[in-house]
């Protein structure tokens, strides 16, 4: 994969949907490259969100944007191929709702997508082990999916570093993802635990001036990942 490292992925759940394609024309000019969409359907996680149509409008405001596509759903095989026309990049899937996570896994690629598992904060690190030759992002939830505007969990931070440890053993080169309550008071450290691609929702779209935020966390991100090398 051709990324400079980090990234700041904003995640537009939080964002103004009636000055959608203003929010996200901010984030392009800002110097952003990944636009996070969360998609929820009231089973998988409690709330819904929105679906292709959303994904294919972010793909025609952005087109040289990289579509970062979190699937909280339950049977996601059944949408790949929709979310893949509706031009996502990379397809992430949740552990706990893939029985043949192999298999789909698979079927995103077939799709044409980059791959992507996640793991919910009471998943442990170690789970994951099989699947890590396969996947070219591993996503670490630090809230519990469904809702922007949580709070950090903490203990979210170890798994990062038990993440980055296994794939520094194994030789292996998929990226390591987070995902909520992320902000310029834990994005640093995150980033020296290990952590390459940061989903910001509300501490980008809430914030009273979007591209300083974005300065801002992208500088800070910055500062921890160059500790690692
Ligand atoms: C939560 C979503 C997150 C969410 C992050 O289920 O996966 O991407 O939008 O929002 P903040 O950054 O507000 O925690
Ligand atoms: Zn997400």
């Amino acid at each position: 994969m051709n990324v400079d490292l980090p990234v700041l992925a904003p995640s537009i759940l939080a964002a103004d949907f009636s000055r959608l394609g203003e929010q996200i024309d901010i984030c392009m000019e800002s110097g952003i490259q990944w636009i996070h969409c969360d998609i929820m359907d009231g089973h998988f996680v409690p709330n819904i969100s929105y679906g292709p149509a959303i994904v294919s409008t972010v793909r025609d405001i952005a087109p040289d944007a990289f579509l970062d596509v979190h699937l909280m759903i339950e049977n996601p095989d059944q949408y790949v191929e929709d979310f893949a026309d509706a031009g996502a990049d990379l397809i992430s899937v949740h552990y706990e709702a893939c029985p043949h996570l192999h298999s789909t896994i698979q079927n995103i690629r077939q799709n044409g997508c980059m791959t992507g598992v996640v793991i919910n904060p009471a998943t442990s690190v170690e789970l994951l082990r099989p699947i890590l030759p396969d996947v070219d992002l591993v996503l670490i939830m630090s809230v519990n999916p469904g809702f922007g505007g949580q709070a950090f969990i903490e203990s979210s931070i170890k798994k990062v570093q038990q993440l980055y440890q296994i794939k520094q053993e194994e030789d292996l080169n998929f990226l390591i993802e987070i995902d909520g309550g992320i902000g310029p008071d834990n994005i640093e450290k995150l980033a020296s635990a290990g952590t390459d691609v940061f989903v910001a929702g509300s501490s980008v779209f809430k914030a009273s001036d979007i591209p300083a935020r974005i300065d801002e966390l992208t500088r800070k991100a910055q500062a921890g990942h160059a500790l690692i090398g």
